[in-house]
């Protein structure tokens, strides 16, 4: 396997990075659906609705086979509420304009991205926080599936962490899903602690007990 380069974001990259950023999200959407099935008002509709169509079809096997398209038709709402809340935030926040939120001359912020043989295969992006006031924020971490368990997220992030501290930062946060769970140990291992965690203020995400975790770390000071 080569090895890999991280360099600061170019504008040539912005198809890539924005391409990147939806499919590592929607790998999410199976857990998503699971995490909706473990919910007991989902249970208890699905086998009322296994009883009504058991006591019209006099059958429990054509009972169970009417179930599939119903699971069919709540993947599709699931994936419909997940690609409009979830993933077209972030490519209408940050990842709308990537050069304006990250590559401002003389503000502590960057993007970046790790390329293999020129192939972009990583990203991160360091950020003042918006809901953290003076806190910076590690956004859009996602590698290619090909390319995991390499080094290229930890590489990246210590990328992030060692401009951050150059910058003066001295606290950087980042927020991922209960779902994200190698994430989680990629966090731990840089030295992320989870310091807060609630349920994801909307309708859909409280219908599914939806969690978002905080993690923060302590950026130990160096010289520019
Ligand atoms: C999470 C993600 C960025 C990790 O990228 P990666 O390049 O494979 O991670 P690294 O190789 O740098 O791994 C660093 C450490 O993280 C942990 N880790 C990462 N992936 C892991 C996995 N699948 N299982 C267990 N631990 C894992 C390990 O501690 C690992 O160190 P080790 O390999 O020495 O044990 C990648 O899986 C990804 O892009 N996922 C989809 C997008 C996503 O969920 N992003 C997070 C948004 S909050």
């Amino acid at each position: 396997m080569a090895g890999f380069r991280i360099r600061p974001y170019r504008d040539a990259d912005y198809d890539v990075v924005r391409e990147m950023y939806v499919s590592g999200f929607s790998e999410h959407l199976n857990a998503l659906c699971v995490q909706a099935l473990k919910q007991t008002w989902v249970q208890l509709v699905l086998v009322v609705f296994l009883l009504a169509a058991k006591a019209v079809s006099g059958s429990f096997l054509v009972s169970l086979m009417a179930l599939i398209p119903l699971l069919v038709l709540a993947r599709e709402g699931v994936r419909l509420l997940f690609n409009q809340q979830g993933i077209q935030l972030g490519l209408r926040e940050d990842l709308l304009d990537i050069k304006a939120s990250y590559m401002q001359e003389g503000q502590v912020s960057c993007f970046w991205v790790a390329e293999i043989h020129g192939r972009l295969v990583g990203t991160v992006g360091l950020l003042p926080c918006r809901s953290h006031t003076g806190a910076w924020e590690l956004k859009r971490i996602s590698v290619r599936k090909q390319f995991r368990r390499l080094g290229i997220s930890k590489a990246l992030c210590r990328t992030a962490l060692g401009f951050a501290a150059c910058g003066g930062v001295r606290d950087v946060v980042l927020y991922t899903s209960m779902l994200q769970t190698d994430a989680h140990k990629l966090y731990r291992s840089l030295g992320f602690h989870k310091i807060d965690e609630f349920v994801w203020p909307s309708l859909a995400a409280k219908l599914i007990n939806f969690v978002v975790f905080k993690f923060g770390y302590k950026v130990q000071q160096r010289e520019a």
